[in-house]
């Protein structure tokens, strides 16, 4: 089993043993960690630890800042299309090596195989797309003629420049396709990254790493290190010599890097509770296949994952018969190496605990389980709640695993007022035929985007991607929308005498 571990074309990462110690990242080179703190990778699926990583030392992390550091002035006058053609090579490089990096996604975050495939592949398609729209990137030029009373003796030309060293943590459920947009916008500015993968998805990074440093990114561009988040990730972000941090994670995790971050640019994708809106006049059979898919692909584990059904009451009993007929037939759980897959595991023990306590706290209070509410270890049912009201934990909680609730509600109004009650404000859904009352619930709801008739999704990857309150903080995806984030305006202004 560990084969597809210690391919050969990536020997580089790892010592011989089995199960593998992996090294990290710096200046162009793998090395082995001396701080002897290894950091063992179980699988979701069985529990058997599939490799190490390093919880590398603080000098070591800061040998990947100093690395980045020292890279990133050469890197940013390389020319454009040199930096364009080394990601495009990248990309090429992750098609090429699209089985061994699927397989990995699959055994280390336990995401069923079709949907890690998409994962390699989407992201093989986002590092083109991206690559191509740094291409674009330019400053503007202003006259000083044009303010009311200003002679014509400024011109100014306001370039856009790199941010610098752009810390980038990617989260556990995406260690592919959250990592990418966060190096390739940063490298196709001109900046130089420093990369803290998440450590459950750490194995699954480190390859896509080293198929970057095999597209030739010169040395100390792109550097890797890994360890926790309260040790490792927590010396890097204090670092004065970073310039941004883009992390995709908690609220609560935000919340303790904003605090020690000091003056940096912060990026920060974060958690949700996603409301479905579905109105009466709603395409049942639609707006069931459709919230099935948003609540339950990858067993909930997605940022964007629909995590409450608010349904109007004279379509309530019709709506949730579909949806627990559709999620029946397509979400059972089963072995996610297997094609057919569509329900895998979740990821951890203490993720299953938090979803099954809010499960209980439901059904103590009075849901009722209408679909599922059994597990075998880390592989949970399609659990359906219905019955849910607003005194239950589930209500308002992100459970990040597959447990749907559904609430009944008057009219629209009181799916966007009980919707904008959470302290989350990613994605809403709406179901409806009526256009005018969609966007009139899509003006009111509190959130960064909203999907009429569809499911919640960041994609496509060139769709700006944003949270409001506690989801988040600036543009955190969307090809044009990341890149021109991961830049500054540097104005230089020409005067003339008059
Ligand atoms: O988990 C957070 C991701 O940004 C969600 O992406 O909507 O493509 O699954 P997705």
């Amino acid at each position: 089993m560990y084969t597809i571990f210690m391919a050969n074309n990536f020997s580089q990462l790892f010592d011989k043993q089995k199960p593998p110690v992996y090294k990290f990242f710096v200046n162009g080179k793998w090395q082995e960690s001396k701080s002897k703190k290894l950091l063992g990778i179980k699988s979701p699926i069985n529990g058997e630890v599939i490799g190490a990583v390093p919880s590398v030392s603080f000098s070591e992390a800061e040998e990947a800042v100093v690395a980045a550091r020292e890279a990133q002035k050469k890197w940013e006058e390389t020319a454009i299309s040199e930096r364009v053609d080394l990601l495009h090579k990248a990309a090429a490089l992750i098609k090429d090596n699209q089985e061994v990096l699927t397989n990995l996604i699959v055994m280390e975050v336990g995401k069923p195989l079709k949907e890690s495939q998409d994962e390699v592949l989407r992201t093989v398609d986002l590092i083109d797309y991206y690559a191509e729209e740094g291409r674009r990137v330019s400053g503007e030029v202003l006259e000083s003629s044009a303010f009311p009373g200003y002679p014509a003796t400024k011109v100014a030309i306001a370039r856009k420049v790199p941010l610098g060293v752009v810390l980038a943590i990617p989260p556990f459920n995406y260690p592919i396709n959250e990592g990418a947009p966060k190096i390739v916008s940063a490298l196709v500015t001109g900046n130089t990254v420093v990369l803290k993968p998440s450590t459950q998805g750490a194995i699954s990074s480190l390859h896509m790493v080293e198929l970057f440093r095999a597209a030739g990114l010169p040395d100390g561009v792109l550097n890797c290190v890994t360890g926790e988040g309260e040790d490792v990730g927590e010396f890097l972000v204090t670092h004065h010599q970073i310039d941004c941090i883009n992390l995709t994670g908690s609220y609560e995790t935000a919340q303790r890097v904003s605090q020690k971050a000091g003056m940096k640019k912060l990026l920060f994708g974060l958690s949700g509770k996603d409301a479905s809106l579905v109105l009466s006049d709603a395409d049942v059979v639609l707006a069931a296949s459709e919230i099935a898919k948003g609540s339950f692909s990858y067993a909930g584990q997605r940022c964007t994952g629909i995590k409450r059904v608010l349904v109007e009451e004279k379509i309530y009993e019709n709506f949730v018969a579909e949806l627990i007929e559709v999620v029946k037939k397509k979400y059972q759980v089963g072995d996610p190496r297997k094609k057919e897959t569509s329900l895998g595991p979740v990821i951890s023990d203490k993720a299953v605990k938090y979803v099954q306590e809010l499960i209980d706290d439901a059904v103590n209070l009075g849901a009722k389980i209408a679909l599922g509410g059994k597990r075998e270890g880390r592989f949970m049912e399609a659990t359906i709640l219905t019955g849910v009201t607003k005194e239950m934990r589930i209500a308002w909680e992100e459970p990040f695993g597959p447990v749907l609730p559904v609430m009944k509600i008057k009219n629209w109004q009181e799916g966007v007022q009980l919707a904008n009650e959470s302290s989350y404000g990613l994605q809403s859904s709406v179901f409806t035929k009526d256009l005018d009352t969609a966007w009139k619930a899509a003006n009111h709801l509190e959130v960064g985007s909203i999907q009429i008739n569809g499911k919640d999704a960041r994609g496509p990857d060139h769709f700006p991607f944003t949270g409001a309150k506690h989801s988040g903080l600036g543009m955190v995806q969307g090809a044009k929308y990341l890149i021109s984030e991961m830049t500054k305006y540097k104005t230089i202004v020409m005067n003339t005498k008059p």
